[in-house]
């Protein structure tokens, strides 16, 4: 074997160790940026490989399709704020499924173009490379189109209401039936590169309408499930055109992108007990939510007791550890450097602070993380709900900025409630709750949340970032 022979493996290898550890690093706040910086060495050090691999190649293309594909990818990371990352992710996750679709095409024409009419593309391919460009098509395309259409609802630029179109599981059945049987066909039957080119496009085809039916009958906020479970498909997709390229590490890299998306839906799943099936077909929107949810609104509550700021500064005084609970309602006010600015107070009057962290606060995964991250709160404060909640108990303080859901006792207290059984945050058990938001409305569950109602809860009426902001002034003052 000669040099260059052993060289292309070797930095195979290489890129797949590095996607492995920069995975690993992405599993923990404080080793995230490392765990991204391996994961983009890994990419380079594979398109290097590739491209040594390929040999003399027109290098004038490669090279602009680089530039121009790095500065877009540039540009978007620079300009995005931190909570349209979802929509990123999604236009993202889509490029990907796309491009692997592309490839998988192009590969099947290719082949039977240069057997001048006389093999099919199973012929040239082989079988298993044949029947893995047909799910690559098939996978690629719809993960496209379905992360279009999660970006549009995302960004608000189509209703996020689930459209639920009548018959609609019949058709995506038709809809794979089609895409599968007639890309099976063209590869194993068809020799004349016209009559191919015409039926994968037909399969692409019908493959993206497949993906815009599986996402519109979806709701809007449970979009970030959906992208994570797309992120899956673009990484089958990417190991499925692996098979079909015969390139080890994109089946590597495309495996371990389909199996940590499939985790990390799971994982969202369980923090909001919901299966994914629920979250596919169940139409969890806008139109179900107050039915399922019994409303929660403010006519609902027996008496709750409302206070001010200077009445909460009066109780944080004496305060010797607080924990603040962050939920949706402190990204929408952009609430973090006041909480910040509130801990830092509190740390230099000698109390313990830090932060419980639920999976599922905000509308993305780490949506709590990346705002605090922002806000420069040291990663040790941040506690994750399985070691905050024991602690809990010997908390003095627990102010909860803009969740509702994460900490609703129902999920634990109220057989028949729609979160029931779902894991929660349980502020109850510190000796005081201050709770800040604007009214007594429900959160994304739609449901009522007896915490308000509880004896040692305090509900601090306003915006979450003025409520802070009063709290440090008056807590300045006294
Ligand atoms: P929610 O239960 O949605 O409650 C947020 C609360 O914030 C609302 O009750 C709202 O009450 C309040 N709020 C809104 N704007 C505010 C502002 N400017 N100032 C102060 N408060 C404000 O939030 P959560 O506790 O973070 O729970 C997240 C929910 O989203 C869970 O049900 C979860 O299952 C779901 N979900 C999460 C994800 C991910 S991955 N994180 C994905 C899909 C769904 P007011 O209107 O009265 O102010």
């Amino acid at each position: 074997m000669s040099l260059l022979e052993n060289l292309v493996p070797t930095l195979y290898l290489a890129s797949a160790v590095l996607f492995i550890l920069g995975l690993k690093g992405l599993t923990r706040v404080k080793t995230a940026r490392r765990g991204n910086i391996l994961s983009s060495s890994a990419m380079l050090v594979a398109v290097i490989a590739t491209l040594i691999e390929m040999g003399t190649v027109d290098y004038q293309w490669i090279l602009v399709g680089l530039v121009v594909g790095g500065l877009i990818g540039a540009v978007a990371a620079i300009k995005v704020e931190m909570t349209s990352m979802p929509e990123m992710v999604a236009l993202f996750n889509g490029s990907g499924g796309g491009a692997s679709a592309l490839v998988a095409a192009s590969l099947l024409w290719k082949n039977v173009i240069e057997a001048e009419g006389a093999g099919t593309a199973v012929e040239a391919l082989g079988t298993a490379p044949g029947i893995t460009a047909v799910l690559s098509m098939l996978i690629g395309a719809l993960t496209l189109s379905g992360s279009v259409v999660a970006y549009l609802k995302l960004a608000g630029k189509i209703s996020g209401n689930p459209i639920l179109l009548p018959g609609r599981h019949v058709l995506n059945l038709a809809l794979v039936g089609v895409s599968l049987g007639l890309g099976l066909y063209a590869t194993w039957s068809v020799a004349d590169p016209g009559t191919l080119a015409m039926l994968t496009l037909v399969v692409l085809a019908a493959s993206l309408l497949l993906g815009v039916f599986l996402v519109i009958p979806i709701g809007g906020a449970d979009m970030p499930v959906v992208i994570s479970l797309l992120n899956s498909y673009s990484g089958l997709a990417a190991a499925a055109t692996g098979f079909v390229l015969m390139n080890n590490v994109l089946i590597i890299a495309g495996a371990l992108v389909g199996a940590s998306g499939l985790i990390l839906t799971q994982i969202m799943c369980v923090a909001m007990n919901r299966t994914l099936a629920n979250v596919l077909f169940g139409g969890f929107g806008a139109e179900e939510t107050a039915s399922s949810g019994g409303g929660g609104g403010a006519d609902e509550y027996g008496p709750v007791r409302s206070f001010s700021a200077e009445e909460a500064a009066l109780v944080l005084e004496d305060a010797e550890s607080v924990m603040f609970v962050p939920g949706y309602g402190l990204a929408v006010a952009q609430a973090q450097h006041a909480v910040r600015e509130l801990a830092s107070l509190l740390e230099k009057r000698g109390a313990r602070v830090e932060y419980a962290i639920h999976p599922v606060a905000g509308r993305m995964p780490g949506h709590m993380n990346v705002l605090l991250a922002e806000a420069d709160v040291p990663y040790e404060q941040l506690l994750e709900m399985d070691t905050a909640n024991p602690e809990l108990k010997s908390v003095d303080v627990a102010i909860v900025v803009g969740a509702n859901d994460v900490v609703n006792p129902a999920a634990e207290k109220t057989p028949g409630s729609p979160i029931y059984g779902m894991p929660v945050i349980e502020v109850w058990n510190a000796q005081t709750v201050i709770m800040i938001k604007r009214s007594l409305s429900p959160g994304f569950a739609g449901i009522k949340n007896e915490l308000f109602e509880y004896d040692n809860t305090m509900m601090l009426f306003a915006d979450a970032k003025k409520a802070v902001q009063g709290m440090v002034t008056e807590l300045k003052e006294l």
